[in-house]
């Protein structure tokens, strides 16, 4: 069964609309972590809009899964995740005026900082993964930039208006998926999967892990975080 790793940014976003204690996102990683997820994901972003460094420090000393850490590769950042040491480092881009990460790394374009990243991140001993479109090229300098994981960019096949489009990213993936392997990388997804239309990337034989966090946060305010994950963790089945 492909993995469940929950992103709880949005525990914080909820709790930065009135800079209070809560909702606390380590609270609410204790219960995605009772619920059966199999790892527990974050995003430091540069403005700190949601999760900050408080948050970060507490999650790594109370999180017994995965501890999953989105980050930009700013200097700043990269230094904190060297110090806090998740287990596994997610690269992602970083625009501050986006309302979420958009596109995928552009691993070609920035390769020399990105693999000087890499290698800072395998000398704390932490894994590596490099979210991307899924491209051939991409893929491949991702693989030459020595990251164990390349976590593939769900949101086009979220966004798709209609079958033909939704069909023919969903063939992108596979195939995406298939050139990874291929190379021996780990293969994980994400970004815009929810409970309607997880079950296509979930079958995708190959991929390891999907990484979700709106879909959840959205509906654990009507049912509860526990109930919200573990109808998740079904889906995956
Ligand atoms: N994976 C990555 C790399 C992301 O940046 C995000 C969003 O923070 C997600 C997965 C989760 O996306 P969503 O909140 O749309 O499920």
């Amino acid at each position: 069964m492909v993995k469940l790793g929950v992103n709880i940014d949005h525990v914080a976003t909820l709790r930065q609309a009135r800079r209070e204690k809560e909702p606390d996102p380590v609270w609410a990683a204790v219960l995605c972590e009772l619920a059966g997820c199999h790892s527990i994901v974050v995003h430091l972003r540069e403005d700190r809009r949601h999760i900050n460094e408080r948050d970060l420090r507490l999650l790594r000393s109370t999180v017994k899964v995965k501890l999953n850490l989105e980050m930009s590769i700013a200097k700043e950042i990269v230094d904190i995740a060297c110090e806090i040491k998740p287990d596994q480092a997610t690269l992602v881009p970083e625009r501050r005026e986006e309302i979420t990460t958009e596109g995928g790394l552009d691993v070609i374009a920035y390769f020399s900082s990105i693999k000087e990243v890499v290698e800072r991140m395998h000398r704390e001993e932490i894994m590596v993964s490099l979210f991307i479109d899924p491209i051939e090229s991409q893929i491949k300098k991702a693989k030459e930039a020595h990251a164990e994981f390349i976590e593939l960019h769900t949101g086009a096949y979220a966004n798709a208006q209609n079958e033909v489009e939704r069909e023919r990213e969903l063939m992108r993936l596979i195939q995406a998926t298939q050139v990874a392997k291929g190379m021996g990388l780990r293969v994980n997804a994400g970004h815009g999967l929810n409970y309607l239309n997880v079950r296509n990337i979930a079958k995708i034989p190959g991929i390891e892990e999907l990484n979700i966090g709106h879909a959840i946060i959205s509906r654990a305010v009507f049912v509860g975080l526990e109930r919200a994950v573990k109808e998740m963790l079904e889906l995956l089945k």
